[in-house]
């Protein structure tokens, strides 16, 4: 069941969205963490919270989403780094709990099937989603299986020209594959909450909410997890009936 959340703009989206992260910010919780400017605010305001109410993470785990493959984990756009620098060094969050997929090594795909044993044994508890403007969700483009695991995949070429901001807008600058929690990792989730802004948004989220459950719309498959929220801002919701 999808409970649609609706507001104003990217401000309340992220207030919203720590509302309802803060009752998973507790000993033992498991959670599930995004990349992508959408998360940005939210990340923000746990910092805060970290810091304002002394809120722990030292019992806490977390595993991303995502990484490119091929980028050293310096490298400012590694998933990796992009945690460290706006989540993961401003918190108490132990190194080793909070785990990144790595797109480095010679066996990816065998990294990639370790990891979800490793969520099969630690089952996320909150994953945070972003979407595509294609309604991919991770990097899980159009026409991933439902029931795909962690795999590397090919970036859709509208992604690739929407991740090109954060690489100096050179395209030969972008990763053309990642690593990814595939779509029926991340239904194993407990409770998924996806956050939505801005009118770039607003086709991908109307087939998300509105459309057919197909693979052409990978974000649509929501529609058949049983606790999920979604808050969008005014520009995103746009072109839904409701
Ligand atoms: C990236 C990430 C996704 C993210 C999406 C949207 O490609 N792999 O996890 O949700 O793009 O990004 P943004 O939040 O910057 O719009």
């Amino acid at each position: 069941m999808i409970t649609l959340i609706k507001v104003r703009d990217y401000d309340e989206a992220s207030d919203k969205a720590f509302e309802v992260m803060k009752e998973y910010l507790k000993p033992g919780k498991v959670l599930g963490l995004a990349t992508g400017s959408t998360p940005l605010g939210l990340y923000a305001r746990m910092v805060f919270d970290h810091e304002e109410n002394g809120t722990s993470y030292q019992e806490i785990r977390s595993f991303n989403l995502d990484e490119y493959v091929g980028l050293p984990i310096t490298h400012p756009e590694s998933y990796y780094a992009f945690m460290h620098r706006n989540l993961f060094d401003h918190i108490d969050i132990k190194e080793e709990n909070a785990h990144v997929p790595s797109g480095l090594g010679e066996d990816l795909e065998g990294q990639a099937r370790a990891y979800d044993e490793m969520i099969d044994e630690t089952p996320v508890d909150i994953q945070l989603l972003g979407i595509g403007s294609d309604g991919h969700i991770a990097f899980n483009e159009p026409g991933t299986p439902f029931d795909s695991g962690t795999h590397v995949t090919d970036l859709a070429e509208s992604t690739i020209k929407d991740n090109c901001r954060f690489f100096d807008n050179d395209i030969s600058k972008v990763p053309t594959q990642a690593v990814t929690q595939g779509i029926g990792t991340i239904m194993k989730a407990k409770h998924i909450l996806l956050i939505a802004t801005g009118a770039n948004k607003a086709k991908a989220v109307k087939d998300m909410l509105e459309g057919p459950v197909d693979e052409v719309c990978p974000a649509s498959i929501l529609q058949r997890h049983e606790d999920v929220t979604v808050i969008v801002d005014e520009a995103a919701a746009a072109l839904l009936d409701k």
